[in-house]
Order: C-alpha cells, then sequence, then structure tokens
C-alpha cells in the first residue's frame, strides 16, 4: 500500500467516525483534504464518542525527546519518553503548530541512578504510566471530561495498559500544563526534533 493510499484511508476512516469533517468549501473529497493533518494513530485509538484507547504501536513512532526527572537529593525519578508519527513532525517543522489528529505519546518509566565515570547516570527500569494527547482542533466532543483546550487527554497505567483511566482533564492534567499554556499546553521547547532545520 502506498503512503497516498494508507493516508486516504485514514481520512475516510476518520470520516466515517464523523471526526473529520469531509470536504472543504468547494466541497472537495476526502482524498482531497488529505495531507498534513492526517496521521497514523488518530483514527484507531478514538471512538465516535470520544473514548481513548491505548496506541499500542506508538513504539514504531517517531522519537520527540525525553525527560530526565531527579528527586531533591538528585536520584533518577522517572525517565519520560515522548513519540508521535513522524507526519506530526514534519507538519509541526512546516507549520509551528500540531496538526489535527496529531497523537503524542509520554510513557514514563520508574528509575534509578548511580555514579558512574559519567557522572550521575540515570537509567530505565520498568514502566508505570503513558500519558496520551489526541489535537482536536474542532471540539469534537463537548461535554466529554477527556477532550477540551484543543486536545484529548488520557492516561494508561501499566498494571492495565489497555484501560484508560483519566475521567477529567481539567482535575487530571490541564493544571500542571498551565506553565505550558502558550505553546499549545505542550513543553515544546524540550522537543528539538520539532525545530525546523
Ligand atoms: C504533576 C503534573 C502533571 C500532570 C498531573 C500531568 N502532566 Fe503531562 N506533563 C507534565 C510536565 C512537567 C511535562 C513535561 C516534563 C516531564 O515530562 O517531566 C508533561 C508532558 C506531557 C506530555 C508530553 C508532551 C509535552 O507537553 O511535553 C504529554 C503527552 C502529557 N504530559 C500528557 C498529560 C496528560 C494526558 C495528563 C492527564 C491525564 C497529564 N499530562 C498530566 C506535567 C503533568
Amino acid at each position: 500500500m502506498t503512503k497516498l493510499t494508507s493516508i486516504s484511508g485514514a481520512i475516510a476512516s476518520l470520516a466515517a467516525l464523523g471526526l473529520v469533517a469531509c470536504g472543504g468549501p468547494s466541497g472537495g473529497s476526502a482524498t482531497e483534504t488529505a495531507g498534513p493533518q492526517a496521521t497514523s494513530g488518530y483514527e484507531t485509538i478514538v471512538s465516535n464518542d470520544g473514548a481513548i484507547a491505548f496506541p499500542t504501536d506508538y513504539k514504531s513512532w517517531a522519537h520527540m525527546g525525553s525527560w530526565a526527572v531527579v528527586n531533591e537529593g538528585g536520584e533518577g525519578n522517572g525517565l519520560h519518553n515522548v513519540f508521535t508519527t513522524p507526519d506530526v513532525i514534519e507538519a509541526f517543522k512546516a507549520t509551528g503548530e500540531f496538526p489535527d489528529g496529531a497523537v503524542l505519546v509520554k510513557e514514563v518509566f520508574a528509575s534509578e541512578s548511580r555514579q558512574l565515570t559519567t557522572g550521575s547516570a540515570n537509567w530505565a527500569t520498568n514502566p508505570e504510566v503513558w500519558f496520551v494527547m489526541i489535537k482536536d482542533t474542532q471540539g469534537r466532543f463537548p461535554g466529554n471530561g477527556l477532550w477540551g483546550n484543543g486536545w484529548g487527554w488520557a492516561l494508561f497505567k501499566a498494571d492495565a495498559p489497555t484501560v484508560q483511566v483519566a475521567t477529567d482533564y481539567n482535575a487530571d492534567c490541564l493544571g500542571c500544563h498551565i506553565p505550558a499554556q502558550d505553546t499549545d499546553w505542550i513543553y515544546t521547547y524540550a522537543y528539538p526534533t520539532l525545530e525546523a532545520s
């Protein structure tokens, strides 16, 4: 299957779910609206009532960036890796914005640290949680507690990764993302992969 066919198929699936508006002012077909909006994850993880499923294939996406968190004593307190699909990175480089349907996944590992020849080194141990955000420029799910401020927000825990456990993005997510409000709620400064080259 060619890339174009696969994107057209993705758009068609989104349209079937009512997740994309088919045709622009000129009444173009779904194929004609394909382009940077299409991502390879969105249509497979969002149901037509806005429920969000775990994007099981995220490891094969593009690595957007990583965070190492240490506690006050300097010991490792988590390693975070952020992934998105390659088309999202290309779209962001071109426009400076996350395209509609962009899926971001932050996997959180517990970590340990030790003085090594490189310094105080931290390494990942077991996975703990996954945070998922899905760009929604259309406000598709008004009244759904997982959707708002331009995104869908979801949380999965390692003991049951298939179960989405966030209930209210305002309470569960938004407060901690206020420092990144001016960059569409994403801590973009930590992702050099998004910079246009
Ligand atoms: C305790 C504060 C806190 C909470 C609660 C929180 N986040 Fe975050 N989130 C952060 C911080 C800080 C970063 C970037 C630094 C890091 O990961 O340590 C981040 C990064 C992310 C990223 C990677 C993209 C980015 O913005 O850099 C995603 C995706 C994400 N969060 C989703 C969520 C979702 C979804 C929820 C709710 C289910 C949530 N977060 C709740 C603080 C939080």
